[in-house]
């Protein structure tokens, strides 16, 4: 038996009609449109969103475009929202809808749940914004919308409220309303019903909220316990050569050099470090090794500080020269060979040819001087449009980092 009273749908969608924005997954929305929108959007605001789904939709249409492209060509676009990891589930999908679903996206609960990266809240957006089917959301909108309505205690979180809230968020639904119903829930969240400053006053729902009623909106969800976090050392080495950038791809499963939460994108040359102020030979050793190429450390060009997930790392940067003009002895093309690769790669084309982890804009900044290309120009890249919502917390669906 619910305690949320029974006029809250009707009130709710009534506020909805007129306070809705115009958002471009909101228009025509197919599952393919609003599980890509779903997916920018799981840690990343809207207005952040809205360029890199407009980029991405018109470069991939249809679920079939997508599941066509090369890995690689998709990568690009993400670059600037951060947690690749997203893009590459979203990818992997398209692919296992082509050919285990005939290309369209299923409608069965389960088998929307067995594709990458899906997990029980963009099943249930897919489900109901497209399909209409009465499935909860339980976005961190909902979740505190909801929470405050009931004044629940404890945190949200906890497999136990988690539970009720979904089955309230299900109770909820009106009868063929489901997408509305829940676009509603986080439409509110996201004007309304604040985590700090709630509009109590311009609240549809202000009459029915027991937080409200007790006068303190804010103090629900219950604050989670801070997670801990781990300071790390980054020693990052920029190499330049006839006005490119030394940069290297090494895949997730190949151990050494680049840490694990960085491998699989283009990245300069970086290691994790105990002393942080001896120049890293360990790594232009390894270059070395790998291409008979010596580099030889010159400076060190300052540092930088960079958040993924628990991460608190302290970005090192050194400038290495390198003697002759060897060329990488891998020339595997990107994506191709599943092992390391080594680029030398235009300023210009860090975030559009290759996609580069977020850290790479601060080294870049780093580099004061006008970059000495080829024609002495200054020719630095601009971070993409927009920037990750938070420092990094984890991927909501899998828990793991980006
Ligand atoms: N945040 C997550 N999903 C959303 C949606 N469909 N519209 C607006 N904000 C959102």
């Amino acid at each position: 038996m619910s305690l949320i009273s029974s006029e809250m749908p009707q009130k709710l969608l009534a506020w909805y009609e007129v306070h809705r924005r115009d958002l471009p997954w909101r228009r025509d929305p197919t599952p393919y449109r609003v599980w890509v929108s779903e997916v920018m959007l799981q840690q990343t605001q809207v207005d952040t969103v809205i360029p890199y789904y407009q980029r991405f939709l018109s470069r991939f249409p249809e679920l079939a475009d997508l599941a066509r492209a090369r890995l690689e060509e998709v990568l690009p676009l993400w670059s600037g929202l951060g947690y690749y990891r997203r893009a590459r589930d979203l990818h992997a999908a398209a692919r296992k809808i082509s050919s285990e679903h005939g290309g369209q996206f299923p409608r069965d609960r389960d088998q929307v749940l067995a594709l990458p990266g899906i997990g029980p809240y963009t099943a249930g957006a897919v489900l109901s914004l497209a399909f209409n089917l009465p499935e909860p959301v339980l976005d961190g909108n909902v979740e505190r919308v909801l929470t405050r309505l009931l004044a629940l205690p404890g945190n949200p979180r906890q497999s136990a409220n988690v539970r009720r809230l979904r089955e309230e968020a299900r109770g909820l639904i009106p009868a063929g309303r489901a997408g509305d119903f829940n676009q509603a829930l986080m439409e509110l969240g996201a004007l309304i019903c604040l985590p700090l400053g709630p509009r109590c006053l311009d609240c549809p729902l202000a009459g029915l909220c027991r937080a409200r009623r007790r006068g303190q909106p804010e103090r629900f969800p219950e604050k989670k316990p801070a997670k801990k976090t781990v300071p790390v050392s980054l020693a990052v080495l920029v190499i330049e050569r006839d006005g490119k950038l030394l940069l290297e791809n090494r895949p997730p499963a190949l151990e050494g050099g680049q840490p694990a939460y960085l491998r699989g994108l283009w990245n300069f040359p970086a290691l994790e470090v105990e002393d942080p102020e001896q120049p890293p030979y360990q790594l232009s050793e390894a270059i070395r090794a790998r291409w008979g190429a010596a580099i030889r450390i010159s400076c060190r060009l300052g540092s930088a500080r960079h958040s993924i997930t628990f991460r608190k790392i302290t970005l090192h940067v050194w400038r290495g020269e390198v003697d002759g003009h060897p060329s990488p002895a891998s020339k595997t093309r990107p994506g191709r060979v599943p092992h390391l690769a080594w680029r030398w790669a235009r300023p210009e084309e860090l975030g559009s040819r290759y996609a580069v982890p977020s850290l790479a804009w601060k080294v870049l900044g780093l580099l004061q001087k006008p970059f000495s290309g080829p024609r002495g120009s200054a020719a630095f890249p601009k971070k993409p449009p927009g920037k990750p919502a938070r420092a990094a917390p984890p991927d909501p669906e899998s828990g793991r980092p980006p």
